[in-house]
């Protein structure tokens, strides 16, 4: 699903207001062809989808652009997992509103988990705002357009429990042409009592595994080098062929897409405690190109804290899917999401949360305050107790364990040397490279003749801080 700090940074904080690029060619086309601007916020669902929007629109002659300015149509695919990731779209409609008087005609809509969540409330508060689609019904966004383009505001909130999207092959957006992500399912049938995705994105489904390998050949043949699976809960992964009935699991999933080609790098996200299986281990286990990286979300180190949270498993559990995972993939590094100040959470609690932490060992967490969220079970069932000046300082004490945890981490790096997926350049300098090893950490170095992103390189380990790796490179 993303990196840490300011060093820490949230999921949806760390890449807000990003927005996708294609270049921005003039040719004859412009004339007849409208544009439209896409920002995308949230989980890296999010993202993905966009880029599923981006092929749908594209073929209503609606071309992407990276200035807002010249767009006819502005879209916000949004996320409504915090108070304030609501809160930051909100904002930016304000400054999306001056655009849109200074130039009428432009079309604004919002996309994904707060278009399904407030409906057709947010065409009535946000003026301005002419198209509302939940994240099931992006087909239908030719129609919706046609009508906005004829005076009338659009709205489709429809959750589907079969659309998964498979046949769309999505225009990569903002690609680097060496990583994509690729959604294997859709939605989520936990009811993990503080979160809305179960509200906002319906029932799981699963795709055809048949056009996940598909599209992962062909992003392989493209130059592509590594692709993520995506799903709220991916060892929930299950499908069944329609005439043989023979049933595809996650594990059997991950093992096709590492067949694909040795040198394509599989990852997945999310994975749920309650049901990562030892056969995935396994899998990984035996492949080289599938990363040894588990982002396996903990939320709280408190057996009576994951029971409020209706999480479905304990801290023994916990632990013992972390031993499984020691056993079988030993080099392979897990990270978290940790939950701060949850209803009744007491001090013990929370020293749960930091003793589980320091004991898991994670390279990395995602880490947040607790934010009620309504219509959830949590809202619902129990008082939002804890107040904010306690998981404030709960959520600074989290922070600051995670920052130890990843110093020692990649302190520990040093001294090793790791095969590199060459991403592209480095953020501060050209004569630098950035990319990940398989055990998703950041490592920058100085480029060498001959070498480009999307080649592997042997990388030794001279020095390392909370957030990165540095080295050179070796031969072998
Ligand atoms: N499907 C993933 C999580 C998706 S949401 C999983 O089950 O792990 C990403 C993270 O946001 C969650 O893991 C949780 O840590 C956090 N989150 C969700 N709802 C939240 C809320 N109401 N308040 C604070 N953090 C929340
Ligand atoms: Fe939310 Fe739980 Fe589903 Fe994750 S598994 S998306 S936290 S309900
Ligand atoms: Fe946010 Fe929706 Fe993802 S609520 S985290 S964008 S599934």
């Amino acid at each position: 699903m993303n990196p840490i700090v300011s060093d820490i940074k949230t999921i949806d904080e760390s890449r807000q207001g990003e927005a996708f690029y294609l270049p921005d060619t003039e040719d004859i086309n412009d004339i007849i062809l409208k544009r439209f601007y896409i920002e995308s916020y949230g989980c890296q669902m999010n993202f993905s989808d966009s880029e599923i929007v981006a092929s749908i629109l594209s073929e209503c002659r609606y071309k992407p652009t990276q200035d807002i300015e010249k767009a006819n149509l502005i879209l916000l695919n949004t996320c409504s997992i915090r108070e304030k990731a609501e809160e930051t779209i909100r904002k930016r409609l304000r400054t999306i509103d001056k655009i849109k008087i200074s130039r009428p005609g432009t079309m604004v809509g919002i996309l994904g988990c707060m278009a399904e969540r407030l409906k057709q409330s947010l065409l009535e508060d946000e003026k301005l705002v002419d198209l509302v689609v939940g994240p099931d019904a992006y087909r239908d966004l030719p129609r919706l357009l046609n009508q906005v383009e004829d005076g009338d505001k659009g709205i489709n909130v429809y959750l589907s429990r079969e659309e998964t999207y498979a046949d769309i092959s999505p225009v990569r957006l903002e690609s680097n042409g060496v990583t994509a992500f690729i959604s294997i399912m859709r939605g989520c049938d936990n009811m993990c009592s503080f979160c809305v995705v179960p509200f906002t994105r319906g029932r799981e489904r699963s795709r055809d595994p048949f056009t996940i390998v598909s599209e992962a050949s062909h992003l392989f043949e493209r130059g592509y080098r590594e692709v993520t699976l995506l799903g709220q809960n991916v060892d929930s992964y299950k499908w069944q062929h329609p005439e043989t009935h023979e049933t595809y699991s996650f594990a059997r999933l991950l093992e096709q897409v590492a067949n694909v080609h040795p040198d394509l790098r599989v990852r997945f996200s999310t994975s749920h405690p309650k049901d990562m299986t030892d056969d995935v281990l396994h899998v990984m286990a035996r492949h080289e190109n599938i990363c040894k990286y588990i982002h396996l979300p903990v939320q709280s180190g408190s057996s009576r804290v994951l029971s409020l949270m209706n999480r479905t498993y304990d801290r023994e559990w916990y632990k013992n899917r972390i031993e499984a995972i020691r056993q079988i993939v030993p080099e392979c590094a897990v990270s978290s999401d940790i939950i701060a100040g949850f209803c009744t959470e007491t001090d013990e609690d929370h020293k749960e949360t930091l003793s589980m932490m320091a004991w898991a060992d994670y390279c990395m967490s995602y880490m947040f305050s607790y934010s009620e969220r309504p219509g959830t079970l949590a809202a619902r069932k129990y008082t939002d107790d804890i107040d904010e000046d306690t998981k404030k300082t709960r959520l600074s004490e989290i922070i600051a364990l995670q920052r130890q945890l990843s110093a020692e981490h990649n302190a520990r790096d040093v001294g090793k040397t790791f095969k590199v997926l060459i991403e592209g350049d480095s953020r501060k300098s050209e004569s630098e490279f950035k990319g990940r090893n398989s055990q998703n950490k950041m490592i920058v170095f100085p480029k060498a003749p001959g070498l480009n992103p999307g080649n592997y390189v042997h990388v030794f380990i001279e020095s390392s801080n909370s957030a990165t790796l540095l080295g050179r490179i070796v031969t072998n």
